[in-house]
């Protein structure tokens, strides 16, 4: 958990956004996972003669060969002008680690409590919608790799997979995501459904009371409710699909069934798609969601409660007097309203408002290393999550992949670590970190 002294430090937070800021634009690849070398170890574990791509820049080079334009560009682009997308990575450029040294860093560990379980390392992978268009084995691989890693997997309520399928193969380490607090004839029987699975840590979604506007998507026609859509999509998409074989022969062939199994409309377990997405619509993402509802979500579930798409102390605040158990500060990575400052840049304050309280505090969005989740825990977080860095290890490689993944931010915090000379998670606060 957060280091006691974590919001007494002598760093400055970041200042609101500047359009003129220093090193907006760098381009994505640039920052994932630049040594390259990272050793390809987990536990002392080799992948067993998976391939192995030895940093996350190559996975996400192997991810845009493998994925047709239009799955790509769902993946990396975001909302508008993608400008909170790109803040969420380069502020990270703009803090610097603060190293000390002759500190005694013999006996590391990047071991650190999440949620009231001990995690292997301080990271989980964020929820993603349709997972399965990256890799055929999709959620189901992001469980599993969870479960080998320690580093825990939050499911979507729009995943491929059920949410009992996911917590067989990913057990504890299994989160599930929600979109809303109602309606009340969906959402009790989905509860029954996540604890009977198991899974006993819920993540509520705010700020999704209206779809990001994502150019890239519309400019690809990237659809997949509706069959006049999905029609639309495959026509303007087909040269570009058909050039992508093997996506294609996978996702016809190997893929089960693309759908939405965790959105039954009530009474309506055998329901099309096409009908989950509309109940989806018009029920589930309708905006009606408030604080009273997260309030008798809370009380209603026993098991962990996490908000996410917290961006403001006060929300922080709303989060941990309703007694949840984490916030995540998240702006979705940017895909649903641009402009938004970056998580990271939210992060101080947030942690500042929360000091003293029992809510954990994670945080996505733009964290690209090791050395950015080492940043993200100075500036007041337990842990970070990531989004599209685990989906590009899922299309490069599938669960070896994930399992390299994780094996990189593992190896890459605890390098930072020993050269900031810190032993230990919590031992990491602000004195470490300071704007570059
Ligand atoms: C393709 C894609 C689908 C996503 N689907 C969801 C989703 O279903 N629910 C959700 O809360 N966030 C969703 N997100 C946002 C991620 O959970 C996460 O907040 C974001 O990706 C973090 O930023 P990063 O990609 O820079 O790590 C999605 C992100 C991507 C890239």
């Amino acid at each position: 958990m957060r280091s006691a002294n974590s919001s007494e430090g002598t760093r400055r937070g970041l200042p609101p956004h500047a359009p003129d800021r220093a090193g907006s634009g760098r381009a994505a690849p640039d920052r994932a996972g630049c040594e390259g070398g990272a050793q390809s170890t987990l536990n002392g574990a080799t992948l067993n003669g998976a391939t192995s791509f030895g940093s996350l820049a190559a996975m996400e080079t192997r991810a845009a060969r493998v994925l047709p334009r239009a799955v790509r560009d769902n993946l990396n682009g975001a909302a508008g002008a993608e400008r909170t997308a790109q803040w969420n990575e380069t502020d990270f450029d703009r803090l610097a680690l603060v190293p000390r040294i002759f500190r005694d860093v013999r006996r590391r560990s990047v071991s650190t409590m999440l949620l009231g379980r001990e995690a292997a390392l301080p990271l989980a992978l964020s929820p993603v919608a349709f997972a399965s268009l990256f890799h055929p084995q999709g959620d189901v691989a992001a469980a599993s790799a969870s479960r080998k890693t320690g580093a825990p997997y939050c499911a979507s309520l729009m995943s491929n997979a059920s949410i009992e399928e996911m917590a067989s193969v990913g057990g504890e380490g299994v989160w599930f995501e929600l979109f809303s607090c109602g309606p009340q004839d969906f959402i009790a029987p989905l509860l029954d459904r996540i604890r009977a699975a198991g899974c006993d840590t819920l993540v509520i979604a705010g700020g999704l009371s209206a779809p990001g506007l994502r150019p890239r998507d519309a400019q690809n026609r990237f659809a997949l409710g509706g069959a006049a859509a999905r029609a639309a999509f495959l026509y303007h998409n087909l040269p570009d699909l058909v050039a992508h074989p093997r996506w294609l022969y996978n996702i016809l062939m190997r893929t089960k069934r693309i759908t939405l199994p965790n959105i039954a409309p009530p009474g309506e377990t055998d329901a099309s798609l096409d009908r989950r997405f509309d109940y989806l619509r018009r029920e589930i993402l309708a905006g009606a969601t408030t604080w009273d509802d997260v309030r008798r979500l809370r009380d209603a579930w026993a098991g962990k409660l996490v908000v996410k798409g917290v961006m403001t102390p006060d929300d922080a605040l709303e989060a941990a007097a309703l007694g949840a158990d984490a916030v995540i500060v998240s702006n979705y990575g940017g895909r649903q309203l641009d402009g938004v400052a970056s998580s990271i840049s939210a992060l101080p304050a947030i942690a500042d408002a929360l000091a003293g309280r029992a809510a954990a505090i994670l945080l996505d969005g733009g964290v690209r290393s090791g050395r950015d989740v080492v940043k993200a825990i100075a500036l007041g977080a337990d842990g970070c999550m990531v989004g599209r860095p685990w989906c590009r290890a899922l299309a490069s490689g599938g669960e070896p992949a994930l399992v390299e993944m994780a094996s990189i931010f593992r190896t890459e915090i605890d390098n930072a670590m020993a050269l900031i000379g810190v032993s230990e998670i919590g031992d990491i606060d602000r004195r470490f970190c300071r704007l570059a």
